[in-house]
């Protein structure tokens, strides 16, 4: 029998990445094979984001392409899933009558039980809680193929409720996974090869499971033996605090980088955004987390445009990023969703302003990264390396612990997977450039 093939494509954030490793590691135990082109594949996945129009209007232009495959061959089926299915439903049907199911960010992973049963009458599935996968990440680890760099999910869904953020309509209330079950996937992950697990959730500082807090998880998990490198993402700079940097300070596996999103520079933007913290706050956590951490690499998450935002709020925003020195920055331009808090107050600043802001925040940020390489000129830099740099293949790509991006040359044969210690020579805003020393 020919082997059914499957092709997922990922969109959005980490969570999404993780979700589509369980999925497909879900899928190859019920005996289908994946493949990397969506033409031979008789099973399409889009694991989708809502956060921004945007996201979504990259999905509907690739549902578009899968019309033809379905010509082709009317036994392709296509599946919907994560965040985008979760918020649109049958909408999504509606819209594009190709598809056969439609699986939200909790659902998704019943694809593998629904094709089994071949029933495919009920073809929208969004509810939120239910059947609890987290105990089967466990033990499905050892399916997919080695990689050097695993995502773990230590929380799903958001109590946050940033006024601007449709996350916690569709991921649900927080829950947090029992520690031994993040621990047990972790040692999974390290036996099939893992190098480096990032630990992820929406607000990984508001862990608890009723035993342990954020920091003693990551002290548990660096105990684990063969782990090289921990990493976690997001921090929330309202809960973020002393004792995580005492862990970071300490623990030699946790590497020296900490995304904290900022989002505006301007007190009154935060306030309406719903974040709970001022900018002075936030300048005096990051201040105290680089004398405690050297070489602490700091990044984050900026909006511009929010309803409300006149020039001066957005000055504070570039005053905050030149105070901050961020290594690197993610900027978006402010995208009403519907159902959010921000979506009932005045959409008010201009797509020409929100524009014109972005590309000032964007080259103001360039110019900050690449003074802030430039300052590593000289130093030698542990790096993790992933392969090889896809123009040089005489090169060597990896991440520093900082988390930046280096591609050097070195003697040696393969060095895949190893940490490598390399001197900084040269940079630009958004790479190092470096040689091998033994
Ligand atoms: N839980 C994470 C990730 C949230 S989504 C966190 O709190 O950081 C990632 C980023 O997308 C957010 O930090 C925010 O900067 C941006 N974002 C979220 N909703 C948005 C919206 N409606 N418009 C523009 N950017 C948005
Ligand atoms: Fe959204 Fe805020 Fe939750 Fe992040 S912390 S997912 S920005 S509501
Ligand atoms: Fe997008 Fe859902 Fe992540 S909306 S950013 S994929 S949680």
């Amino acid at each position: 029998m020919e082997a059914k093939r499957f092709y997922i494509r990922t969109f959005g954030c980490q969570m999404n990445e993780y979700d589509s490793r369980l999925l497909t590691d879900l899928l190859i135990s019920s005996g289908w094979t994946p493949t990397s082109r969506a033409e031979e594949a008789v099973l399409v996945v889009f694991n989708t984001c809502s956060v921004r129009h945007k996201a979504e209007t990259r999905v509907y232009g690739h549902l578009s392409g899968v019309a033809s495959l379905k010509r082709l061959n009317p036994e392709v089926r296509v599946a919907v899933v994560g965040c985008m299915a979760q918020r649109l439903g049958e909408g999504l049907l509606d819209r594009f009558p190709l598809i056969d199911l439609v699986l939200g960010t909790e659902e998704i992973f019943s694809l593998p039980e629904i094709l089994e049963s071949e029933d495919l009458r009920e073809r929208v599935k969004l509810k939120l809680s239910g059947r609890d996968f987290g105990e089967l990440a466990t033990k499905l680890a050892p399916f997919s193929a080695e990689a050097l760099a695993s995502f773990v999910a230590i929380t799903r869904g958001c109590d946050n409720f940033c006024s601007y953020c449709i996350v916690p309509y569709l991921r649900g209330p927080l829950r947090c996974r029992p520690h031994p079950q993040i621990l047990k996937e972790v040692e999974a992950l390290v036996t099939r090869g893992a190098k480096q697990i990032t630990l992820i959730g929406q607000n990984v500082d508001s862990y608890f499971d009723g035993e342990i807090d954020f920091p003693d998880l990551l002290e548990r998990v660096c105990s684990l033996p063969g782990l090289q490198r921990v990493r976690f993402t997001t921090s929330h700079p309202k809960d973020f605090g002393e004792k995580l940097l005492e862990k970071m300070a300490n623990l030699p596996q946790l590497c020296e980088h900490l995304h904290l999103p900022l989002q505006s520079g301007s007190n009154q933007i935060l306030g309406r955004m719903n974040r709970n913290y001022t900018v002075e706050e936030y300048v005096q956590k990051v201040e105290g987390a680089r004398e405690r951490i050297p070489g602490l690499c700091i990044t984050t998450d900026l909006i511009v445009g929010f309803p409300g935002e006149r020039e001066t709020d957005f000055e504070r925003t570039l005053e905050a990023v030149r105070k901050v020195g961020f290594d690197a920055s993610f900027t978006f331009r402010y995208s009403p969703r519907e159902g959010t808090a921000a979506a009932s107050f005045d959409d008010d600043v201009p797509e020409a302003v929100k524009i014109g802001r972005l590309n000032r925040l964007i080259a103001f940020q360039r110019g900050i990264s690449e003074k802030r390489n430039r300052e590593l000129a000289g130093t030698v830099q542990e790096i993790l390396v992933e392969g090889h740099s896809r123009r040089q293949q005489d090169r060597w790509k990896g991440k520093s612990r900082g988390g930046k991006t280096v591609l050097f040359s070195a003697d040696r044969e393969s060095l895949l997977g190893k940490l490598c210690r390399v001197r900084i020579t040269s940079c630009t805003s958004k790479t190092l450039f470096g040689e091998g020393v033994s």
